[in-house]
């Protein structure tokens, strides 16, 4: 059977964000759908590119390495070797991947065989699902759960996981995890007793973790990232994915990473090799020059990423007052660009009869759309058919946008 047939095209994700895209053509609403910003980068960054761009030295150019570029994966193994506290070896343990959807795509396929059990946190990105599915592997869900707490007598709500059923899952079947901290949709990030837990179950089913840590730049104080990686026991059964484009805020430019164990890379690096060869070397030229300042600025406030992280928790922050003072519960995200909001109360006073759609979350998402031109996401596309139900009252907001797109999404949601 060849790939594709193994891809089961109704939960194709992209099928999904063709109708998204022409939507947006048909009404042009404001924009908090798709995660990307809608400003333009700071000037070092592309100035970085540009510098490279002119470069006279031929090399520059030209075919790099397949594995990467060496000054990247100098620059990203440094960095990783400070963050993990291991020694990240910029031969052996690192890969540079177009973007790290490449990476992903080079683990999954690398790594699963026919009939491999995989388990997905959901709701989850839906890739993990389709890639798993063309690997003839077999995704196993585990769901996060709403639960609500009370701190400083405010009731909040937040995603937990279901110890029982996730020890439940572990079997001998089981080949890998796909852990993804921070996670899409939720913006939920693992502390370290869920991931010390996570990890015990690897090393006693002897399972490979997948970790997609691609929003690792957007965590948002007092939370911290942990990488599970940098577990006792983690590093050799670890691939650890990683995207510099979103981690510099230009998603265009898809340059991503993969790390671990060099017999776990190997599998990844012969995909790789075989499937792009080497990533755009200028841009990895660029982006070795950025991560190579970034390393010397690491916890100081003139740090990209710590400026990115006040950044994004200031439009967090006004995001959820607007929805918080409508009829939207938003789940206060610890880490991502997406902030869930749950529209139950809402629903007994908007008419959704137009819209022919099975779940509650995609009809008013288009409802929203047509008639007030603002374009949200469906958390239901994050979900396997099974478990869409239990979260088909949840849709997403992006907020990596402009104060003035987020004003003007606030205006509409003030006068629903
Ligand atoms: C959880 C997750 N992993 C991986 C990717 C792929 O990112 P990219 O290919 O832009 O690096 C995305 C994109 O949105 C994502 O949400």
């Amino acid at each position: 059977m060849s790939l594709i047939d193994r891809l089961v095209r109704n939960e194709n994700p992209t099928n999904y964000i063709k109708e998204y895209e022409e939507l947006a053509k048909q009404y042009n609403p404001v924009d908090l759908g798709l995660g990307y910003p809608d400003y333009l980068p700071a000037k070092f960054i592309t100035e970085a590119l540009s510098e490279v761009l002119s470069s006279e030295c031929v090399d520059d150019h030209q075919y790099t390495n397949p594995q990467g570029h060496p000054r990247l994966r100098n620059a990203l193994s440094k960095m990783f070797s400070h963050h993990l506290n291991i020694n990240v070896d910029p031969e052996q343990e690192m890969l540079v991947t177009a973007g790290s959807s490449e990476a992903l795509f080079c683990a999954v396929m690398g790594l699963i065989a026919p009939g491999d059990e995989v388990i997905v946190i959901e709701p989850c990105f839906m890739v993990f699902v389709s890639l798993i599915k063309m690997a003839g592997g077999v995704p196993k869900y585990v769901s996060l759960e709403l639960e609500e707490n009370f701190k400083d007598s405010q009731s909040f709500a937040e995603w937990k996981l279901d110890r029982k059923k996730i020890e439940q899952i572990f079997t001998v079947k089981t080949k890998a995890i796909i852990m993804n901290t921070p996670h899409n949709p939720t913006g939920k990030v693992f502390d370290m007793d869920e991931l010390t837990f996570i990890a015990d179950l690897c090393k006693k089913w002897n399972v490979i973790c997948i970790a997609d840590e691609v929003y690792e730049r957007m965590v948002f104080k007092p939370k911290t990232h942990i990488r599970i990686a940098s577990l006792p026991g983690m590093f050799e059964r670890t691939v650890t994915l990683g995207a510099a484009e979103k981690s510099f805020g230009v998603t265009g430019w898809q340059i991503g990473w993969a790390y671990g164990h060099p017999l776990l890379l190997q599998a990844l690096r012969v995909l790789h090799q075989h499937v792009v060869f080497n990533a755009s070397t200028p841009l990895q030229i660029a982006f070795a020059k950025m991560f190579e300042e970034e390393y010397d600025k690491l916890g100081q406030t003139t740090s990209y990423f710590e400026e990115t992280e006040k950044d994004l928790r200031e439009k967090r922050d006004y995001l959820v007052g607007v929805l918080s003072k409508i009829e939207m519960k938003p789940i206060l995200p610890q880490g991502g660009m997406f902030i869930l909001a749950d529209i139950t109360q809402m629903l007994p006073h908007v008419d959704l009869s137009s819209e022919k759609e099975k779940f509650i979350d995609l009809k008013f998402v288009k409802w929203l759309t047509k008639q007030h031109r603002l374009q949200t996401f469906p958390v239901t596309i994050f979900c396997s058919e099974n478990n869409k139900k239990s979260y088909e009252n949840l849709i997403r907001f992006c907020f990596v946008k402009k104060q003035s797109t987020l004003e003007e999404a606030a205006e509409i949601l003030k006068n629903l």
